[in-house]
């Protein structure tokens, strides 16, 4: 990558500027060591949020809070967010989350549990946008409950992509990097999807549903 290139990446994750809210999210999500995306990925999931006019979106893996802010704010006034995390202090940070935001109650479904039993209880193809940022050994499986999930037209963002750069390097063999690559290479080859990976982050991988 040329000098000017990395130059280009910083300045565009360094671009949004998160107000008190995200940034409170934040610092809970570093207590409660949980990875949130960063700015970049954040700003980018409020504009896919409101490009799409989603009304009806899961995430998978709630952390604290701080995607599911940026998913809100992009959304439509009457849109429902109900985001899966197994752990129990996550989600409740994510509330206080979505609390501080102003986001009144019935526009959040907070579901806990593990995603692998939760995801197959809801409704097939009555989904908008369905965000995939949780436990990456269950990525292949998550991704193949999302094209279950998703209306034809939804939107799959699944994060962390290019598993820290590490999925380009075919000599890399870790567990997680296979896995992404193994997923990347599935969703490109599914006839029913339409898709591409945005350099954002860690890598952000979008898919419609035809
Ligand atoms: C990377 S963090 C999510 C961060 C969050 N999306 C954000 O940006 O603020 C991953 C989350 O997935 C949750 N998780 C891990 N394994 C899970 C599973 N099997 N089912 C549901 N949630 C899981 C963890 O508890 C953690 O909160």
């Amino acid at each position: 990558m040329s000098a000017d290139k990395q130059t280009s990446w910083s300045y565009t994750e360094g671009l949004p500027a998160e107000d008190d809210v995200l940034l409170r999210a934040r610092e809970r999500s570093y207590e409660l060591g949980v990875a949130a995306v960063g700015p970049g990925v954040g700003a980018a999931l409020t504009v896919l949020a409101a490009g799409t006019k989603a009304q009806t979106v899961v995430e998978i893996g709630s952390g604290a809070g701080v995607s599911g802010v940026c998913l809100l704010r992009g959304l439509p006034q009457a849109a429902v967010l109900t985001t899966i995390d197994a752990d129990v202090d996550h989600l409740r940070a994510a509330r206080q989350a979505f609390v501080d935001a102003g986001i009144p109650g019935n526009r959040t479904r907070t579901i806990s549990g593990r995603a692998a039993d939760v995801l197959p209880r809801l409704t097939d193809n009555a989904y908008d946008l369905v965000f995939v940022d949780a436990d990456k050994p269950s990525y292949p499986q998550y991704v193949e409950q999302a094209v279950r999930l998703l209306k034809r037209g939804g939107m799959l963002i699944v994060n962390d992509a290019l598993d820290h750069d590490r999925v380009s390097d075919p000599a890399i063999r870790e567990d997680s990097t296979t896995t992404l690559r193994k997923v990347g290479k599935a969703i490109r080859e599914n006839d029913q999807l339409v898709s591409t990976i945005l350099p954002t982050g860690d890598g952000l991988l979008l898919a419609v549903k035809r």
